[in-house]
């Protein structure tokens, strides 16, 4: 009965999702993707984005998962920001990495990481501007990614998570939030273009490319039993590589 339930919870849910998630990314080469991406953050809606993430509570929410610890970024010597946007992440790292720690800023966004760079007035980030599905890094060059609410930019999470696990050395820590399928998230796909992941697909995804799931995080209690502010949570790469299916 409870698997019954469950069952049509789901499909419901996906049902929900086939008319209310923003679709156009599913249905566009890569060129078009990438110039869509880029004319969203190089435009307006980039400018403000500092902004909204402040109002919206994101950004102060994210200091606090850093600063409590609940993800400690004092652990890594060599941490990538993949989709920077206006430094929203390095801002945190900024404070609460090892201080000799290296943090590389990267973004599809050139005026995004002008927008970063300005906003946080710091010389210690380097910025690289390239697509996340190829990334100009050496293999098994960093021990920590954090990656922002960018996964859903791309139609298939796949190039993205293989890129991750190829610079990322064995054992090292993945921070990856991405838009959940919930109502909340199904709103802001239409408002930034992406598209929204249910936790079962998003988990088979890492596991396709060897991350184990290991840890899951809400920004408060209150999100928590809202559902709201997306998937959170910490991917380990691990020391085996993963299994041909
Ligand atoms: C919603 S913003 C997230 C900003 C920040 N990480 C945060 O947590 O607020 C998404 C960012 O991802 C970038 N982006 C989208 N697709 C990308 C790709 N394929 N490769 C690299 N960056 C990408 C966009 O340019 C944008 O700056």
């Amino acid at each position: 009965m409870k698997n019954a339930v469950k069952k049509l919870q789901r499909s419901a849910k996906r049902q929900m999702r086939r008319i209310a998630e923003f679709r156009g990314i599913r249905k566009q080469s890569l060129g078009q993707y990438q110039s869509t991406v880029r004319r969203l953050y190089d435009g307006p809606r980039g400018a403000v984005l500092k902004f909204s993430s402040i109002i919206s509570l994101h950004e102060p929410l994210m200091g606090a998962l850093f600063r409590s610890r609940r993800f400690d970024a004092s652990r890594f010597n060599r941490i990538l920001d993949v989709g920077s946007g206006a430094g929203q992440i390095i801002r945190h790292l900024l404070a609460t990495a090892n201080p000799t720690a290296e943090i590389v800023g990267f973004d599809l966004s050139y005026e995004m990481l002008k927008r970063a760079r300005e906003r946080l007035a710091s010389s210690r980030p380097s910025f690289v501007a390239a697509d996340m599905m190829a990334m100009p890094f050496r293999d098994e060059s960093f021990d920590c990614i954090t990656c922002g609410y960018v996964l859903e930019h791309i139609p298939d999470p796949l190039p993205g998570l293989s890129e991750f696990a190829r610079v990322l050395r064995p054992g090292g820590i993945v921070l990856l939030l991405a838009t959940e399928d919930s109502l909340s998230g199904l709103l802001t796909s239409h408002t930034w273009k992406c598209r929204t992941f249910s936790r079962d697909e998003l988990r088979a995804a890492c596991a396709t490319v060897g991350f184990e799931w290991q840890r899951e995080h809400w920004f408060t209690k209150f999100h928590e039993v809202l559902k709201l502010g997306g998937i959170l949570v910490e991917l380990r790469k691990s020391e085996q590589p993963p299994v041909a299916q």
